[in-house]
């Protein structure tokens, strides 16, 4: 019985150590085909049956040790999709080893895997494929355990139309002209550094590559690649101040994809190639942080993994029967993930306090605060999802996504870092975690156990923490930490001046009012806007002196537009919906859709543009807009 509830696998019978891929991506068809051999190892007597999670996959044949293995697809779960149990022709036991290999096709509506056409790329030449595995995707794109607390090293092989190029989570290890075929080129890879299934990744299309630093080169379509080197070419400087922080990077390389605007998030973490959206390409370098985000979590995330709570009790041998079927168990566990987000934007800011000044830390915690304070009121206070331990039983990753994770796990991380003596103390603790527990998978309860062997000396004060409120409550932590607001105060100021104007006061307003504020303060003031709504006159002159609508800074027009559309000016409507479907970042899409879905005159409009578009979207962003907006799957 697993305690994961995202997976069939179980992590309890057997793991998987190595994945070896032989792939060909078919673009006529949008499948990918081929086979992955799984190295397990068996923990447990008599071991004979496995369970593989699959997502719409097409199962050809499957084998143990080279030996023809019978296999059955079991029935369909909503989220989980279909367990493949394998029954292998032998026994085995605990410590031995098995190479199970299957044959496979993917769907061409594989969750993981979005398919471009060449009209949606910048070049208008050639397709794109890439892949987005977390949470539990993967699955879509390869059976595996997709488990995270499986780790795995691999090795992959993936054929190509020649005129494309390859890349994976992974060191490039080669390319030849594939022997089959001479129209197509194959592309090797390696990653020896054994990592969870979620971060797999493939992107396939037409790139090209710039080298800007002495481990990075950034890759993307042409189109975008100058200003992709020019946007991240403090990315060698993030690495080094990480480093000094918390020990040596381990990945070898670390390259950057930009993909086309439809990639569903900011940025996402997978080894040596970290997948960026291009709404982070400001012009100005000012939305990085999201790469120092991503550089963070090749410590944690990445090297230092969570386990599950399953995990946890097959080491401890104790009373894995009683939990197993509880809520309680799923909910530790998300815990453990939902720390790791904690824990990366602790070091992404602490990155950023060396980089631009404990300030500019403050004044990112703060906005983190209020980022917190903004999905604690959207799901409401005694929503369980916002408590830092959730019950997760049967909800969909995707559908629990928010700041929550992030900036509640921040908070106690900074809450621990001001009673334990500041910020250099701090990261001594989390230093030494880390290097205590690199390559592994740790549970909350040996993060904690840790934190109170490392400070001895302070048990008093941690015994004080409430981490009964912080873990297990709903709504704002119980403690608010004291940030520093010099950088946060102007951006309220000019906040409370236009929240308070009458139409009268409106022409006091100027250009110069925002003249000395830098682009993070205008995005802090929009969101401290958004917390109101204000007259559409409020707007239409805020327009007419500040001119938000010629900002192309992704977070600062995002911010602008919803509050027009709050506000009910019509004319933001088309820009909203312009910027919700020609971009895919779901933090912006999700929330632009849903506020013109909410102004009832254009909810009609807001539903037409998406149904225009959603053949063209990313399947995980199409499917949640679809349920933000109540359209039905086959409307
Ligand atoms: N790993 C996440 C993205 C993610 C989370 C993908 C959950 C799928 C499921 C990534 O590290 C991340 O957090 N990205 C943020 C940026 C960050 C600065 C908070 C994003 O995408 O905006
Ligand atoms: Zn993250």
């Amino acid at each position: 019985m697993s305690a994961d509830p995202t997976s069939f696998a179980s992590a309890a019978k057997c793991v998987s150590k190595h994945l070896n891929l032989n792939l060909y991506v078919d673009f006529e068809t949008h499948v990918i085909r081929g086979s992955v051999e799984i190295t397990v190892e068996v923990l447990e007597n008599r071991f004979s049956t496995l369970t593989l999670d699959t997502r719409d996959v097409k199962v050809v044949s499957v084998s143990a040790n080279g030996q023809e293995a019978r296999f059955t697809m079991g029935p369909k779960h909503t989220f989980k999709g279909t367990p493949l149990e394998i029954t292998l022709p032998f026994d085995l036991s605990r410590g031995q080893h098995v190479i199970v290999g299957v044959t496979y096709e993917t769907s061409p509506g594989a969750s993981a895997l979005q398919w471009l056409s060449p009209e949606q790329t910048a070049g208008k030449k050639h397709p794109y494929l890439f892949s987005q595995c977390q949470a539990h995707h993967c699955r879509s794109m390869i059976p595996c355990q997709d488990s995270p607390s499986i780790k795995h090293t691999y090795y992959a092989q993936v054929s190509v139309p020649k005129e494309l190029v390859a890349a994976m989570s992974a060191l490039r290890d080669g390319q030849e002209v594939d022997p089959q075929d001479s129209h197509r080129t194959v592309y090797r890879f390696r990653q020896p550094v054994p990592m969870p299934s979620y971060l797999m990744a493939l992107v396939v299309g037409s790139l090209e590559s710039r080298k800007i630093g002495p481990r990075t080169t950034v890759w993307s379509e042409k189109e975008f690649v100058d200003r992709a080197a020019q946007e991240f070419s403090e990315t060698e400087r993030m690495l080094q101040t990480a480093e000094e922080l918390v020990g040596p990077y381990v990945w070898g390389q670390y390259d950057i994809l930009v993909l086309p605007p439809s990639f569903p998030y900011g940025g996402m973490e997978n080894p040596c190639l970290t997948f960026a959206t291009p709404t982070l390409l400001a012009g100005d370098k000012s939305l990085s942080n999201v790469i120092a985000h991503e550089i963070s979590h090749s410590w944690t995330g990445n090297l230092v993994t969570n386990k599950t709570w399953e995990h946890f009790w097959l080491v401890t041998h104790t009373h894995a029967h009683v939990h197993a079927h509880t809520g309680k168990s799923a909910s530790i566990r998300v815990h453990a993930r939902r720390l790791n987000e904690g824990h990366t934007v602790y070091l992404e800011r602490m990155i950023g306090r060396r980089l631009e000044g404990e300030a500019f830390r403050q004044f990112k915690a703060l906005g983190g605060w209020k980022d917190l304070h903004d999905s604690v009121s959207t799901f409401g206070a005694k929503n369980p999802l916002t408590n830092l331990v959730p019950s997760l039983q049967d909800v969909d990753p995707d559908e629990a996504f928010s700041s929550v994770p992030y900036e509640k796990g921040f908070a106690l991380l900074y809450h621990l870092e001001e009673l334990l003596g500041g910020p250099e103390v701090f990261m001594g603790f989390i230093k030494s975690y880390i290097q205590l527990f690199a390559y592994g998978s740790v549970t909350t309860d040996q993060w904690k156990d840790f934190l109170f062997t490392y400070f001895q000396d302070k048990v008093d004060v941690l015994n004080k923490v409430d981490w009964n409120a912080w873990m297990f409550t709903p709504g704002m932590p119980p403690v608010k930490p004291q940030y520093d607001t010099t950088l946060a105060d102007a951006c309220a100021a000019l906040s409370q001046r236009w929240i308070q104007a009458k139409e009268q006061d409106l022409s006091a307003f100027t250009q110069a009012d925002i003249n000395a504020l830098s682009s993070h303060q205008l995005i802090d003031f929009l969101s401290l806007l958004l917390q109101e709504v204000l007259p559409v006159s409020h707007v239409k002159k805020m327009q007419e002196v500040y001119d938000f609508n010629s900002c192309t800074n992704s977070e600062i027009r995002f911010r602008w537009l919803r509050l027009c559309v709050r506000s009910r000016w019509e004319e933001a409507v088309p820009l909203a919906l312009k910027m919700a479907s020609e971009q895919g970042r779901m933090k912006f899409t999700r929330p632009l859709f849903r506020e013109v879905f909410n102004f009832a005159k254009y909810r009609e409009e807001a539903v037409r543009v998406f149904l225009a578009h959603r053949a063209t979207m990313h399947p995980v962003t199409s499917g949640l807009v679809s349920k933000d907006m109540k359209v039905s799957v086959d409307q």
